[in-house]
C-alpha cells in the first residue's frame, strides 16, 4: 500500500510517500520520497513557534514539498487532460479558509497527473490548530482532485510508530509501554494492543522538550534548546567539568506516574540569578545537571510503569529522544529488565517528520480497512488525545 503523508502540526512542513506492507505481523516500510522544511530559522528570531507564521510558511511550502516528493518517487507526471471545473470549484471551497493557497495549488497541480498512491494521510492533532488546518485543507484538496481516500492521523501515534522504521528486526510485543517525550507532550502510555491506548501518567505543566527549550533560553542559547543543551552537557561530561549546580528532581518520589518540569526551569532561573553566568563552563555544568535531572525522573517513572504493567516492549519516542544521553540510558533498560525490548526511532525519525505519519496511517488502515472507504470529516484538534478521542 502506498501512502502519501502530510505533517504540519508545528514548525516542520513535511511530505512523504511510503510503501507499506506486511500487515501487523511484520509491518515494513520503504520510503519512496521524503521532503521536509524546517522553519526553525524563521522562528528562532521569536525564541519560539508563532502559530500564524507557521501556518503561512506551511502554505507556502506544501506545494513545493509535494512536487519534490513525487519527483523523488518517480510519481510526478504532467498530463494534457486537465481536471473538471466542478473539481476545481470543490477545491476552491476546501481551500477557502487558507488565504492564497488555492492559487498556489492551482498553479502547481493543474496539469499534474494522479500519482499511483492508495491513501493520503494527514496529521489532524495534537498541535497548533492554524498549522494543522493548512495540512488538512491541502490533503483534502488532493484527495478530492485525485479521488484518493484520506486517513486522519494522531501526531503522537505517528511518534509511536516512528520506531517501526528502525533497522533491527524486533517486533513490538504487547502489552507495550510508550514514553512520549516531545515539545508538547510528556506521557507514559500503555498499549494493550495495536491502537489501544491508556494514558498512565503525564506532565502537569511543561513538556520535557519545552523545558529543554525554556532552560536553553535562560542560558542564552537559541531555539530549539534541546540540541544546544545536549551538546553542552556532553562537553561537560567529556571534559569532566566540576559539578557545581544542583537542581531538583521534580516529582521523583510522587508515587504516581505524572511529571512536572516547570519547577526545573524555575530552579535554573533562580540558580542563574544567584550565580550570574560568566563563562561556558558554567553553562555546560548547568546543562549537564539539567539533563541528569530530566533523565533521572524519566527513567524512574518509566521503570515504575514497567513494573506495574509488565510491558514486554518499551517504545521511547518524540523529539527529545534525539538526546544522546537519554537514548543511552533507556537502551540500558534492556539489560535491567529481562526480556524487555526497547525501541527508539533512528536519529532523523525522532523529531517531526511525515514518514511516521504514513506508518501510523498504515497500521490504522490494516486495523480498520473501512477507513479507506469513508470520506471522513476532518477537523483540526489541537488537544487530540490518544485515548479519549479513539
Ligand atoms: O517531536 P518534536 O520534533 O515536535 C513536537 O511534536 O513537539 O519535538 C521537538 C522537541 C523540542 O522541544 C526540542 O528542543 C526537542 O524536541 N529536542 C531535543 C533534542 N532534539 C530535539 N531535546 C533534547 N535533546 C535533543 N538532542
Ligand atoms: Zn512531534
Amino acid at each position: 500500500m502506498r501512502i502519501l503523508s502530510i505533517e504540519t502540526s508545528c514548525d516542520e512542513t513535511a511530505v512523504s510517500l511510503v510503501e507499506a506492507n506486511g500487515g501487523l505481523v511484520k509491518p515494513r516500510f520503504s520510503v519512496l520520497g521524503n521532503s521536509l522544511f524546517s522553519q526553525i530559522d524563521i522562528h528562532k528570531e521569536y525564541g519560539g513557534v508563532f502559530p500564524m507564521v507557521a501556518k503561512r510558511e506551511h502554505a507556502k511550502n506544501l506545494p513545493l514539498l509535494l512536487e519534490k516528493t513525487l519527483k523523488q518517487a518517480d510519481e510526478y507526471s504532467v498530463t494534457d487532460s486537465s481536471y473538471s471545473t466542478e473539481a476545481w470549484d470543490e477545491i476552491k471551497k476546501i481551500l477557502s479558509r487558507e488565504e492564497g493557497l488555492f492559487d498556489l495549488f492551482e498553479q502547481n497541480f493543474e496539469t499534474v497527473g494522479k500519482p499511483d498512491i492508495d491513501a493520503i494521510a494527514v496529521t489532524y492533532g495534537p498541535g497548533l490548530e492554524p498549522a494543522l488546518w493548512v495540512g488538512i485543507s491541502f490533503a483534502l484538496a488532493l484527495s478530492n482532485l485525485w479521488n484518493i481516500p484520506i486517513v486522519p492521523v494522531n501526531h503522537m501515534e505517528g511518534h509511536i510508530f516512528s520506531v517501526l522504521l528502525s533497522e533491527e528486526e524486533k517486533p513490538i510485543q504487547f502489552p507495550a509501554l510508550a514514553l512520549l517525550i516531545s515539545g508538547g507532550h510528556t506521557e507514559l502510555v500503555l498499549m494493550k494492543d495495536w491502537g489501544q491506548y491508556e494514558i498512565l501518567g503525564q506532565t502537569k505543566d511543561d513538556a520535557v522538550g519545552e523545558a529543554f527549550d525554556k532552560v536553553a533560553r535562560v542560558l542564552g542559547l537559541p531555539y530549539p534548546g534541546g540540541p544546544q543543551i545536549s551538546k553542552l552537557a556532553e562537553l561537560a561530561r567529556e571534559k569532566n567539568f566540576e559539578k557545581v549546580a544542583k537542581l531538583p528532581r521534580p516529582m521523583i518520589h510522587s508515587g504516581n506516574l505524572d511529571f512536572s518540569f516547570s519547577g526545573l526551569k524555575t530552579a535554573v532561573l533562580y540558580y542563574v540569578r544567584d550565580n550570574p553566568l560568566t563563562n561556558d563552563t558554567q553553562r555546560a555544568d548547568i546543562a549537564r545537571e539539567f539533563e541528569d535531572a530530566v533523565v533521572e525522573v524519566l527513567l524512574k517513572k518509566t521503570k515504575e510503569a514497567l513494573n506495574e504493567t509488565l510491558a514486554k516492549t518499551l517504545v521511547v519516542a518524540g523529539g527529545v529522544i534525539a538526546n544522546k544521553k537519554l537514548r543511552e540510558e533507556f537502551l540500558k533498560l534492556e539489560k535491567e529488565f529481562r526480556d524487555l525490548i526497547v525501541k527508539t526511532p533512528t536519529g532523523a525519525m525522532s523529531t517531526d517528520n511525515a514518514i511516521m505519519i504514513s506508518c501510523a496511517a498504515y497500521i490504522n488502515a490494516v486495523l480498520q480497512p473501512d477507513i479507506l472507504k469513508k470520506q471522513p470529516t476532518i477537523l483540526a484538534n489541537g488537544n487530540l488525545h490518544l485515548d479519549k478521542d479513539k
